[in-house]
């Protein structure tokens, strides 16, 4: 079948099409309707369905013949670990656990975050919960207590599930000691606190209902518990313009019909392959291509829990695709320009025998062509860029290599996925020329498995994605189409920046510099980074009259952000400035600042209220080596 032909159907013939891919799971009532709107005008999916994720993941493949086959490999460098589970060994973990969370009084609705590093009980932990109809809300383990408070604070979870620590590098990360602090800034007190003991008794569970993870799941095996496939799976927060993070929920059955979809049409992977996504569980690519999306599809998924680089050398990725046999891998481009570095020439991917390898697919940032042609050259295989997000929960640009194999351009991030009706606007709204850059829009309805809404937030949702283009869902990135229809993904329009492929807000940065007490006036950017993509840079202005040692004032900033967001933000640079860059009408000239770091070539804009600042912050950035300019 022709990409065209199966993606044009996708949009004219919208309900057949999902329909027809829905018939492809055990449902346990089929839905009465495939396409209608809620009290909110918001398009749902699959109204009337009855189903469970975690049946669907586990117990539908082992009743079809698969129990015996691996479901999951954790592979873990970090502690020197390999881990194999078959689908009946990681059903009666999921089935035991859920067992245990009933025990507590948890069901259908209650929300549960779960804050744990790369190990299989990650994946039991989500699992569960879906199997009783809770509401699990994965924190990536980078994020600081004031991040989890915040996100505890929002979803109003009735446990916590966690483990002992993480590791990155040589360094652990006390997950239990961060979990205190949360719950201590948090309004909200969650019921529980449940933790997986990495080693045997390593925390001092005396708390008033602290509860180890593996006592819990002695408890008698439970069901699946049947779900309305409009009832949310899971809650996903992610970084938006301001300081609180989004709660971007996830649906149980257009997620199920979306990712099942996807694994065959776009990944192009079949039941009982190996598949592979270097990620984390904590951002929309580890919830959707790590867990749900490989068990969906009957695969194999391996869980690793290591860098690229230096566990123990830049050869781990090929390692692990010899070892397990992976057909499909899946990473950020960041991890690719990581072992370029330490291994230009390739070396160490001729050590191992990769021959298993089919595809290679980046996402989570945008991929400069140099970091693709070295992939391309190295591995001799299709790399394919595709473009999605948290809100998405899966691609909506890509080359669907399970319907045509049709060529990859180098920097586009590809053609529309089905089901996503794919625009380029200006500022008004309308439609732009072909090759001109505009606003990155998907014209309503989105396909089944996005965002049906934002937790508690309903303002914020129309507000943010669908107020600013009537009859569009607003992505937030900018780019261009060409001729033949590829897309171009330029970046983002707002104050969104991707760090490492991770999605974090300069917004967010900036409120909590203004919150230091010296500071009168600050704006933090999102600079290039060869490895990193971006970095986060501060200008600031300090008030008037305060005497602080302006290198004081620096470090306590950058030990701010690391405290309260995170070492993950890689924010390493505060700059004294006397002036911020701005506009007659006290615009801060953000672009202006970044074009200045990343030496681009640039016009001083015509509406600068003081064009001396330029080579002021020109000769800040320079003498502190900030910027690829300046490095
Ligand atoms: N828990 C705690 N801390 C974490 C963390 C986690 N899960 N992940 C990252 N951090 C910390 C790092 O230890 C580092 O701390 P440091 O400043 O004290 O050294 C900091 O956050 C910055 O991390 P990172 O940007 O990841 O830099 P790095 O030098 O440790 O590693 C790469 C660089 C390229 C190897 C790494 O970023 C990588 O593997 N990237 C792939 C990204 C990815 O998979 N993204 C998912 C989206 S698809
Ligand atoms: P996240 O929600 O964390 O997955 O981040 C989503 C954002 O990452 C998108 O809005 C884009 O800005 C960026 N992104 C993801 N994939 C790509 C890609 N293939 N090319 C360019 N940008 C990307």
């Amino acid at each position: 079948m022709s990409y065209e032909y199966l993606y044009r159907r996708s949009i004219t013939n919208r309900e057949d099409f999902w329909s027809e891919q829905a018939k492809n799971l055990a449902w346990y009532k089929f839905p009465t309707t495939i396409l209608s709107q809620d009290e909110n005008n918001h398009y749902r999916w699959f109204k009337g369905g009855m189903m469970n994720t975690s049946y669907l993941c586990l117990d539908a493949h082992i009743e079809n013949g698969r129990g015996d086959q691996l479901a999951l490999i954790y592979d873990s460098p970090s502690v020197g670990t390999v881990r194999k589970y078959t689908y009946t060994e990681l059903r009666d973990r999921v089935a035991r656990f859920a067992g245990g969370l009933q025990t507590l009084g948890i069901g259908k609705g209650d929300r549960v975050v779960i804050y744990m590093p790369m190990i299989p009980e990650a994946v039991v932990a989500m699992l569960a919960c879906a199997r009783l109809g809770a509401i699990h809300s994965v924190v990536f383990g980078g994020f600081a207590p004031h991040e989890l408070a915040m996100r505890i604070d929002d979803s109003n979870p009735k446990a916590i599930i966690s483990a002992s620590y993480g590791i990155e590098f040589d360094r652990v990360i006390p997950y239990k000691e961060m979990i205190d602090q949360a719950i201590v800034e948090a309004k909200f007190k969650p019921d529980f606190r449940i933790f997986f003991q990495r080693k045997e008794n390593y925390d001092q569970l005396n708390g008033v209902n602290e509860f180890d993870f593996s006592k819990l799941e002695l408890s008698e095996p439970v069901p699946p518990v049947p779900v309305e496939a409009t009832d949310p799976l899971y809650i996903l927060y992610t970084s938006g313009t301001t300081g609180t993070p989004k709660g971007i929920v996830r649906d149980n059955g257009g997620h199920a019909v979306a990712l099942k979809f996807s694994m065959e049409n776009i990944y192009n992977v079949k039941p009982g392959e190996v598949f592979w996504a270097a990620s984390d569980v904590g951002w929309v690519v580890g919830h959707s291509y790590i867990v749900y999306g490989p068990l969906m599809h009957g695969c194999t998924t391996v869980m690793y829990e290591g860098k690229p680089i230096r566990t123990p050398d830049a050869g781990a990725f090929w390692r692990v695709i010899s070892d397990h046999k992976v057909s499909i891998m899946f990473t950020a481009p960041t991890a690719i320009r990581a072992i370029r570095k330490e291994d230009p020439e390739g070396k160490l991917f001729e050590k191992y025998d990769t021959t298993s390898l089919q595809h290679f697919f980046l996402a989570g940032e945008r991929c400069d062509p140099a970091t693709y042609s070295w992939l391309h050259q190295l591995i001799d295989r299709p790399v394919i860029d595709h473009w999605w997000q948290t809100e998405s929960g899966w691609p909506m640009l890509g080359i669907m290599m399970g319907v045509e194999k049709l060529p990859v351009k180098i920097g586009s991030a590809g053609l529309p996925v089905c089901g996503f009706d794919i625009h380029i606007l200006d500022e008004a709204g309308h439609e732009v020329e072909r090759g001109a850059e505009g606003f990155v829009a998907v014209k309503l309805p989105l396909p089944p498995g996005c965002l049906p809404n934002l937790w508690n937030n309903e303002v914020r949702f129309f507000k943010g994605y669908l107020e600013h283009f009537p009859g569009f869902y607003q992505t937030g990135d900018g780019g261009y189409q060409d001729e033949e229809g590829y897309f171009y993904i330029m970046g983002r329009v707002d104050d969104v920046i991707n760090v490492s492929g991770h999605r974090l807000s300069t917004g967010e940065m900036e409120e909590l510099v203004a919150s230091h007490p010296a500071v009168a006036e600050c704006a933090v950017v999102g600079i290039a980074d060869e490895l990193r993509g971006q970095r986060p840079v501060a200008l600031f202005v300090l008030k008037d009259g305060r005497p602080d040692d302006e290198f004081a004032v620096e470090d306590q900033l950058v030990h701010l952000i690391r405290e309260k967001i995170g070492a993950v933000a890689f924010f390493k640079n505060a700059i004294l400035v006397k002036r911020l860059p701005k506009t007659r009408s006290g615009k801060i000239l953000r672009k202006t600042i970044r074009n200045i770091a990343d030496g681009n070539p640039f016009a001083i804009p015509s509406t600068i209220d003081d064009p001396l600042i330029i080579e002021e912050i020109r000769s800040s950035f320079k003498q502190r080596g900030v910027g690829v300019a300046f490095d």
